[in-house]
């Protein structure tokens, strides 16, 4: 493993308790930075304070990113106990039915966009103002592959995806001139808990897609996502970075 440099870095992973957030979380405690967990799973933010605090300091809040006013709180509760922002990912995301689209339950709809969609917009209208104070930032958002490919029968997932890559691209443009870098990432399946939302028969399609003939793991995906959080990356914003085994054909 490679050493990064995130000493005196303040972070927000949310969903920073399971699968890739927690992946993220533990590289960037072992890089030297001070975390702030965000999840609606109070457990396993428990336990993943109780892990990590043993190398750094960690933060928690217990916020569903879906909901403003609690992601409004969290941002607010974070600064005032870690004294400053620095980083922020956004890793918190659920898959959401795998059904054919004319058959997808509207509700359902509406909830994997909640989350995937309007959380990540949630978290990042309340963390930018914190960033701008500090005249530096780094924001990465997890999107997905299926963002840029549309899996079948993954419709609300596919497209909420690719919104995040929409917005990624909008908001690194209005940050450019503030040093404040903003840039998602394109996952291809990574055997995570998220893997038990879906069917064997959807991870068996998306493990055929993958030229590289395997899943991703959780640190690979972690190693990309923190050095994005380096000072080093610094002339890199408004992109989406592909690990995704070589299936992403753009
Ligand atoms: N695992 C994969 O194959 C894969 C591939 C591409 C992209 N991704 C994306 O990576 C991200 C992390 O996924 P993962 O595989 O680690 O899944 P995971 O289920 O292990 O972790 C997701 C975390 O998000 C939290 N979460 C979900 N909804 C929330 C909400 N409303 N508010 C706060 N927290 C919430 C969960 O409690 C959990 O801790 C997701 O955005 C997912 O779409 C995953």
């Amino acid at each position: 493993m490679n050493q990064l440099d995130l000493a005196n870095r303040v972070a927000v992973v949310t969903g920073g308790c399971s699968g890739i957030g927690l992946a993220i979380a533990r590289r960037m405690a072992a890089s030297g930075a001070t975390l702030s967990l965000w999840d609606r799973d109070a457990v396993a933010l428990a336990t993943a304070a109780a892990e990590l605090g043993k190398t750094t300091r960690v933060h928690t809040a217990m916020v569903d990113v879906s909901d403003y006013p609690q992601v409004e709180r969290a941002a607010q509760d974070t600064a005032a106990a870690l004294g400053k922002i620095d980083i922020l990912v956004n890793s918190a995301g659920i898959a959401g039915a795998t059904v054919p689209t004319w058959e997808f339950p509207v509700d359902e709809w509406i909830r994997v966009h909640n989350i995937n969609v309007h959380g990540t917009f949630f978290t990042c209208r309340a963390v930018v103002p914190f960033l701008q104070k500090n005249g530096y930032g780094r924001i990465v958002n997890i999107a997905s592959v299926a963002g840029k490919e549309g899996n079948p029968n993954a419709s609300a997932y596919s497209s909420s995806k690719a919104a995040v890559l929409g917005f990624t691209k909008s908001l690194g443009k209005e940050l450019a001139k503030s040093n404040i870098t903003v840039n998602a990432v394109t996952p291809a399946a990574v055997r995570t808990p998220i893997f038990d939302q879906v069917p064997q028969t959807h991870i068996d399609y998306m493990l055929s897609r993958i030229p590289l003939g395997r899943f991703g793991t959780v640190e690979e995906i972690a190693s990309a996502v923190c050095w994005l959080c380096t000072e080093d990356a610094s002339f890199t914003t408004a992109s989406t970075l592909d690990l995704s085994g070589g299936r992403a054909t753009y």
